[in-house]
């Protein structure tokens, strides 16, 4: 398990989260490379499809990160995406996942320090959970 090196995936919001993961980037404020950002324009844009999808194809943890509250350039999407990620955490254990495996925060462009904690604590904490009981995908 000490080799064990989890997968996650981080579906950041283009106006806020994105813009603190690429000033942890560019302030070289050290983040592990354990995860993948992938850039939406709105956390409300983040469909219960595209976090299935990624845990069946192998992912060990996925965090949503978008503007704070009454922060989204969209107005709403940020509470859509809070609702979705609670329905999600709370379906989880029925596909055998821990809802801690599925995170959902608030990430200022002015808070790239905020990101690496972030993405040092889920893979502290996925390494506590062990891989993914859906390792290898499921069809
Ligand atoms: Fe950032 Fe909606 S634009 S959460």
């Amino acid at each position: 398990m000490d080799d064990y090196d989890p997968k996650i995936i981080a579906f950041c919001c283009n106006w806020c989260s994105y813009a603190a993961a690429d000033l942890a980037g560019t302030s070289r404020i050290q983040y592990p490379s354990n995860v993948r950002v992938i850039r939406v324009m709105c956390s409300g844009r983040v469909d219960s499809i595209f976090v299935l999808e990624s845990f069946k194809k192998g992912a060990d943890g996925i965090l949503v990160a978008g503007c704070h509250p009454r922060g989204c350039y969209y107005l709403t999407g940020n509470e859509k995406a809070e609702y979705r990620m609670e329905f999600l955490r709370e379906i989880m254990p029925q596909i055998g996942l821990n809802p801690r495996r599925l995170r959902l925060e608030w990430i200022a462009g002015s808070e790239p320090d905020k990101f690496a904690r972030v993405c040092r604590e889920m893979v502290e904490d996925l390494k506590r959970l062990g891989p993914t009981p859906l390792k290898g995908g499921i069809e």
